[in-house]
């Protein structure tokens, strides 16, 4: 039977750890009345990801969380940034794990980006435009038919592989 792609750590991580981290440093910033949080989302956040249900799941949550906080900040000095990369090489990469992955950045090139966003005070940044453009517009806003012939046709045997971060989305 095949595994679902629900079940991973990974939700406590990324959703658990960010309300852990602005619960640490809210108060102090808010006194100070200036800053700037950035959250490390993902484009992944878009849409349900097949082999990465709990990973996509923990990115949308982790997004509306800190889209929820920027709003609460308002008037504080506080900014919330949040960014939304595509596929980035990182350094434990198997280099099998490249395959299918679409618009690979390198890692240099992905952490200019990210910080060449905060500091432009985009309130979300999200790269490289052409998976951002597919992902945020074009598959979010698909009808679910539509959307999970074409997923899974991209995802091949992926969605039966248990959670999977970066299968088939960043
Ligand atoms: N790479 C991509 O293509 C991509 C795309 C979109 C979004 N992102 C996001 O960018 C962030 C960094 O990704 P990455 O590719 O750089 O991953 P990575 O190389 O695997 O690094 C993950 C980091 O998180 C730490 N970590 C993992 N679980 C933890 C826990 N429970 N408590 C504390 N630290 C923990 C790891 O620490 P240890 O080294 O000690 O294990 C490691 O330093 C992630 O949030 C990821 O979802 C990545």
């Amino acid at each position: 039977m095949p595994r679902p792609s629900a079940c991973s750590p990974r939700p406590t991580t990324n959703v658990g750890g960010a309300v852990n981290w602005l619960e640490a440093v809210l108060p102090g910033m808010i006194r100070a009345g200036h800053g700037t949080i950035a959250g490390i989302s993902s484009l992944a956040a878009s849409r349900g990801l097949p082999g990465a249900g709990a990973y996509s799941a923990s990115k949308a949550a982790l997004s509306t969380l800190l889209e929820s906080t920027r709003v609460d900040l308002r008037g504080t000095g506080v900014e919330v940034v949040i960014v939304c990369p595509g596929f980035i090489r990182n350094g434990s990469a198997d280099p099998g794990d490249d395959q299918g992955k679409l618009f690979l950045l390198e890692l240099e090139d992905g952490v200019r980006r990210i910080l060449s966003g905060i500091d432009r005070g985009k309130r979300v940044v999200h790269f490289p435009w052409q998976l951002s453009y597919l992902m945020r517009y074009v598959v979010h806003n698909m009808p679910g038919l539509g959307y999970d012939w074409l997923i899974s046709r991209l995802a091949g045997g992926a969605r039966h592989g248990g959670d999977r971060p970066g299968a088939v989305g960043p």
